[in-house]
């Protein structure tokens, strides 16, 4: 049996990690997968998390299971952190997940039991995942115009008229926030514009927000998804804890299926717990676990929202070092869109071959469609960028 397996596309960012992982060279500068790192190039586990998990190690007295959707605890803090009064809590049914990842599949499965026929629209470009796991379940997607490599910024036009094309129940996938992989957002007027758009052609918003906090902060991070649960009669939203709680490998995530009509909840949350015990029965706690302690207890939360504060202002303070180094080197404002840019990523706008360059002589690993984490740099790193970018001529 197994002969007859294929091998399988290599996966970019996780073969670039590889890559970095083997180059010998002490100087080398990751700023591949998106993972925050301080100055020191560490990924620390959160000072809340910490305490968190300390309590949790004197009260936990059980490890049984919790309920097929998770624990109703998290849902309930992952709604008021992401949606805060957008949407009464009758109107969401919610599954944890494992990760951001995870919810994003479990969405994918209930679109495909309700409308096998939706065209799931992804914005050009986007998480390569969501592709990979569309075409996976052998569902229809489409792209619509999102990136404009001209400016750097969102090409609205472009995005609307591809839109237009959809038909009436098919799934737009939007990135809530710190769009990934190209860095440039929707504005608060476009996301309004989005909504009206959306509802008059009766097509269905699916928000992934996976760095909620890593952009212009936690609320003005979460206008798109509170707006779109506010005026649309359906969304879904996958959202993620893998960043802004630094729990990558707890897999924290949450499903939530949002309905004006809260009678058509129970079906729903029927329907997520069902995909959760096809697919693994039970989902991981103890992250989930971890993130509700923060966000319940008022000393740990305000420790993790100073802590969450100070690495998106780390981020900030990194794109504005890198603009600034360019600007000196190139003596123009062509690279002032890192500046404007939000989130851990910008799309560099480099050729495969220059980021191969950029490799080669000075150790500098991004992704091959020149996204970089901006994450991934420090005081150190940013000139050696800043050269390796000139001298590659992008
Ligand atoms: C990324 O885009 O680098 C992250 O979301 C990690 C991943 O799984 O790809």
């Amino acid at each position: 049996m197994f002969e007859t397996l294929k091998a399988q596309p290599a996966d970019k960012i996780l073969s670039l990690m590889a890559a970095y992982r083997a180059d010998p060279r002490v100087e080398k500068v990751d700023l591949g997968v998106g993972v925050y790192k301080d100055a020191d190039g560490k990924t620390p586990v959160m000072r809340a998390v910490k305490a968190a998990e300390k309590q949790l190690w004197d009260i936990e007295d059980t490890k049984s299971y919790t309920g097929l959707a998770g624990d109703v605890g998290f849902h309930d803090v992952m709604r008021r952190l992401i949606l805060a009064d957008a949407v009464a809590a009758e109107q969401i049914a919610a599954a944890a997940t494992p990760g951001g990842t995870g919810a994003i599949r479990q969405g994918l499965e209930l679109i495909k039991m309700a409308a096998p026929q939706a065209t799931i629209w992804l914005s050009a470009p986007t998480w390569p995942n969501h592709p990979s796991i569309i075409k996976y379940l052998g569902m229809p997607m489409a792209e619509y115009r999102y990136f404009d490599s001209a400016t750097r910024g969102v090409d609205f036009g472009g995005m609307l008229t591809d839109l237009d094309q959809a038909k009436p129940g098919d799934v737009v996938l939007l990135h809530g926030c710190c769009h990934n992989p190209t860095g440039a957002n929707l504005t608060a007027s476009q996301w309004q514009e989005v909504a009206d758009f959306l509802k008059s052609k009766q097509l269905i918003p699916f928000v992934d927000i996976a760095y909620q906090g890593f952009g212009d902060g936690l609320d003005a991070d979460a206008y798109g998804p509170r707006h779109l649960a506010k005026t649309q009669p359906e969304m879904l939203i996958a959202a993620s804890c893998s960043k802004n709680f630094g729990v990558y490998r707890e897999r924290t995530g949450l499903l939530m299926a949002i309905s004006q009509d809260p009678a058509k909840t129970p079906l729903n949350q029927g329907t997520v717990a069902f995909l959760n015990r096809q697919n693994y029965s039970f989902p991981p706690d103890h992250g989930a676990r971890l993130v509700t302690m923060v966000l319940n207890d008022e000393t740990l939360r305000t420790d993790w929202q100073k802590e969450l504060e100070d690495i998106r202002g780390s981020m900030l303070s990194l794109r504005q070092q890198l603009s600034d180094a360019l600007r000196k080197r190139t003596n123009s404002d062509k690279f002032d869109f890192l500046a404007q840019h939000r989130g851990m990523f910008s799309r560099l706008g480099a050729t495969e071959a220059q980021v191969e360059q950029m490799r080669e002589s000075h150790g500098i690993y991004m992704v091959s469609d020149s996204r970089l984490n901006l994450a991934g740099l420090n005081a150190q790193s940013v000139p050696i960028l800043a050269d390796a970018i000139v001298a590659a001529g992008v």
